[in-house]
This record gives structure tokens, C-alpha cells and sequence, in this order.
């Protein structure tokens, strides 16, 4: 399996990809970073400086000697034979799967990016984008501007980091950006304790880059169809249930009946984008190139939700695509969120972070969800369906008849492992753990 990180700067993705892939394929997972076949990744990135520190980070966790390959360069010139050539890569190469977060927005023309990348994909092949979201955003070209007014962003970044950091510390609450920061808080008690106010970097990245464009979800559809050409779709946003109105709205049924009728579509997407306020200030997720077809723009491939068939099929995805991960996850960060061992209260949410990328070929999940969520994944053992695993959790922290939190968010994990699979990202073992997996549904989630 061939992955190119492309514009992958100091190095997350390449780090993560090398540490998971070599683990997976060490420990014999047949289903993870082309098994037997092993993997190969590129980083693609114009930046020398940037592509020293992702090589220093490999050797610091003992990672240099991971089938990685770094190449200096623009990820432009993947379009085409002479220029695949120019970076030193063969003129026919394609990648199984393509990782660009955070790259595409910055360039002159973000389509004509998308449409290089597009040309090295393979067919079925997939891609994971981030790019900006525009409502997310809203206050920081206000912000921009103004800096920009004041000083050379570009040529001073210094002092653009400075006054940036004071305009934020004094500013009223009337600017837009007041709201955007507030929701980016997101329960944090101080400012300084969003993380992006940790970081220089995070500062100049978000208000001093000299280009940057912004998308919601009509313009990425649009950005999709252009750079695609046709032959690319969304298979899955990274968390759908971010683009489901009733995620913001749903606790009240009037809202639950007025969103029912609307499909899973661009309308639906856009009304949770416009409902949600500022909380989208990315965009994250999955395509699927397919040549031969020519998807008409605001394809959104999804799933089908069918919980008599997808039950069995989830527990047998989750349990062999999580097993690893899940035993890795540091128990002791959520200490504070339950009382005694996995027992918590009903109310407690902890942050859902750990890397079911690891287990197929490039997610994450980070979301804030109920903990029992947490506990019904860590439950999942190819043996019994997801139904039975999220009773049992109910029996043992003894919680009430209403737990539609906990299949909600347990929902977002499985719509993810499901996208992965979907897209050949993990390919389950046969009855997962060569068990054989009975067709015991207990009803629905
Ligand atoms: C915001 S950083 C994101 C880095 C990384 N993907 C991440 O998530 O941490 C953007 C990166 O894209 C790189 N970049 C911008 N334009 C590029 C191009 N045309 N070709 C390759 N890399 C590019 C920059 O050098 C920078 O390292």
C-alpha cells in the first residue's frame, strides 16, 4: 500500500502513519497498511525546513528506518509525467491512499491542487482533506485585515504574531471573532487554554498566512466537483453527525420532526452548517476517485443506515479495527471523568481521541462524546454485536432506560469505521479474530 502525505510539513501525519503501519504490520494485522505487501510513504512538502523536522521526529521515536520517503517540492507538479519526474518519483506512480490537511486552502488555486492529487490516486483509492471552514472562521479576516493594515504579515511575521496575540487579549466582545473564539473554547475557563493560543505557529498559521481561503459546505462541494472533474466524490464527512442539524437542535422533537424528511445531502449539510453558528472552522473528509464514472457535483456516497445488517457488521469492523488502539489509550486521562474505574456519571463526556487511522489507513477520531461510548468500543470483541455490548454497559454502570447519548455517540465511531471499511481502508478479518460471528441481532442501537 502506497500513502503520500502531500504538503505534510513537520511531520503528524508521517509520524503517525510510520509508527501505526510498522506496528500493524509487525504484530501480522492482514488488514492494515497492506498487510503481507507492506506500505510505503511520501511526504511531499516544499518546505526544506519543515521535512528536517519530520525526519528528526521519526529518528526521535526510532522511526528512520520505516519504508518513508521525503521529497522536497510542490505537490503541483504531481500533474503530471515530467513533473512526477522532477520530484524524482516515477512518472506512473499512484497512491492508494492520499492524507493533504490543511494544504489545499493556502494555494492560488485550491481545485487545480485537488486535481493533481487527484491524478496520482488510484481508482478506489481515497483521499482525506481539511480544509478551512468559513463560518469557523468568522472574525478571523476581520482580524487579517486588519493586521495586514498595520504591518507586513509576510515579511514580519514576528510582529504580526505580536499584535495579533494584543488585538485578541483587548478585544470586545462586539468583534465577530469574540463568538468564534467562544466557541472554539468550547468549555475551556481561559482563552489561553484553547489551543491554538499555545502556539506561534498556530497563531501565524490562522491570521498571518499571506493566502488562505475559507470554505462551507456548498463551496466544498463545488471545490470537490471542479478539482475532481468529476471523478471524485465525498464518501464520508470525517464525523457526520457534525452535519446533522439535530446534533444542535435535536433535544427538542419539534426540531426532530422538522429535520426527519431531509436527506443526507448538501441542503441537510448546509442548514446543520448555517444552525451551528461558528463551530465549523474545518472541514474534514473522505473521497473516493472512480474514473469511469462522472459524479454530479454535491455527491455525497454515505450509507445506507440498516441497523438489522450494520449491527453485526460494526461490531465485527470496531472489534478488529480498534483492538489495538483502544488497549493503547491512556485510561488514566480519563480518571477525572469517572468515579470508580469505567463507573461515571450520566452526564460525563470525555474526549474521544484515538486513532482509528491506526487500525485501517488514516483517520482520527476527536470528538467530545459520552464516556460509555468509550466503554462500549473497549467491549466490542468480535464475539457479541454492538446491541448486546451496549446493554451490558447499561447494566453495569446501572443507568436508566434513556441512553439514546450513548447510541448517538457511538454512532460517530461507527459511521467512521464504516467509511473506512467502505473504502477499503480496513478490510475486516473473516468473523473478526477468526471468530465466527453469529447473526444475533438484539435489536436496534
Ligand atoms: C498548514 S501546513 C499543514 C502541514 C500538515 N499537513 C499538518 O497537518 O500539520 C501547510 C503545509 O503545506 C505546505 N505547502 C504549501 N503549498 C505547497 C505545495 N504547493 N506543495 C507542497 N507543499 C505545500 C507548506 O510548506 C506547509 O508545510
Amino acid at each position: 500500500m502506497r500513502i503520500l502525505i502531500a504538503g505534510g510539513g513537520t511531520g503528524d501525519a508521517i509520524v503517525y502513519y510510520a509508527e501505526m503501519c510498522t506496528r500493524f504490520v509487525r504484530n501480522g494485522f492482514p488488514y492494515a497498511c497492506g498487510g503481507v505487501d507492506g506500505f510505503e510513504i511520501y511526504h511531499v512538502d516544499l518546505s526544506e525546513v519543515s521535512i528536517s523536522i519530520a525526519k528528526e521526529r521519526l529518528k526521535v521515536r526510532g522511526l528512520e528506518g520505516a519504508p518513508v520517503f521525503f521529497i522536497q517540492g510542490s505537490l503541483l507538479d504531481l500533474s503530471s509525467p515530467s513533473g512526477r519526474l522532477r520530484l524524482n518519483l516515477p512518472s506512473d506512480i499512484l497512491f492508494d491512499y492520499i492524507n493533504t490537511s490543511g494544504v489545499l486552502h493556502h494555494l492560488s488555486s485550491p481545485p487545480q491542487g485537488l486535481s493533481a492529487l487527484k491524478s496520482v490516486l488510484t481508482d478506489g483509492g481515497s483521499m482525506f482533506v481539511m480544509v478551512y471552514g468559513e463560518h469557523g472562521r468568522t472574525g478571523v479576516y476581520d482580524l487579517q485585515q486588519s493586521v495586514r493594515s498595520l504591518v507586513d504579515t509576510v515579511a514580519d511575521p514576528q510582529s504580526c504574531i505580536t499584535i495579533v496575540k494584543q488585538f485578541i487579549s483587548a478585544m470586545p466582545p462586539t468583534h465577530r471573532l469574540s463568538s468564534t473564539i467562544r466557541s472554539w473554547m468550547m468549555g475551556a475557563e481561559k482563552m489561553e487554554d484553547v489551543g491554538i493560543y499555545r502556539e506561534d505557529s498556530e497563531i501565524y498559521d490562522i491570521f498571518c498566512h499571506s493566502q488562505d481561503k475559507a470554505y462551507n459546505v456548498e463551496s466544498v462541494f463545488e471545490f470537490i466537483y471542479e478539482g475532481g472533474e468529476g471523478e471524485l466524490a465525498m464518501a464520508s464527512w470525517q464525523s457526520e453527525v457534525v452535519y446533522d442539524p439535530s446534533t444542535f437542535y435535536g433535544h427538542s422533537q419539534f426540531f426532530l420532526d422538522l429535520f426527519a424528511p431531509l436527506e443526507k445531502s448538501v441542503k441537510k449539510f448546509a442548514l446543520a452548517e448555517k444552525a451551528a453558528g461558528s463551530l465549523h472552522s474545518k472541514h474534514s473528509f473522505l473521497l473516493t476517485k472512480d474514473s469511469s464514472k462522472k459524479f454530479p457535483q454535491g455527491t455525497y456516497i454515505g450509507r445506507p443506515w440498516n441497523p438489522a445488517f450494520d449491527e453485526v457488521f460494526a461490531s465485527e469492523v470496531l472489534c478488529t479495527s480498534l483492538e489495538e488502539s483502544i488497549l493503547d489509550y491512556e485510561r488514566s486521562m480519563w480518571d477525572d471523568r469517572f468515579q470508580t474505574g469505567w463507573i461515571h456519571d450520566e452526564s460525563a463526556m470525555c474526549r474521544f481521541s484515538f486513532d482509528v487511522a491506526a487500525a485501517g489507513r488514516g483517520f482520527d477520531i476527536v470528538e467530545t462524546l459520552h464516556c460509555s461510548v468509550l466503554r462500549v468500543v473497549s467491549l466490542l470483541d468480535c464475539k457479541r454485536t454492538v446491541a448486546d455490548v451496549v446493554n451490558e454497559v447499561v447494566r453495569l454502570e446501572g443507568l436508566g432506560s434513556d441512553h439514546w447519548w450513548m447510541s448517538r455517540g457511538f454512532r460517530v465511531v461507527y459511521d467512521m469505521a464504516l467509511t473506512l471499511q467502505k473504502n477499503g481502508l480496513i478490510v475486516p478479518l473473516p468473523g473478526g479474530n477468526g471468530e465466527k460471528i453469529e447473526n444475533n441481532i438484539g435489536g436496534e442501537l
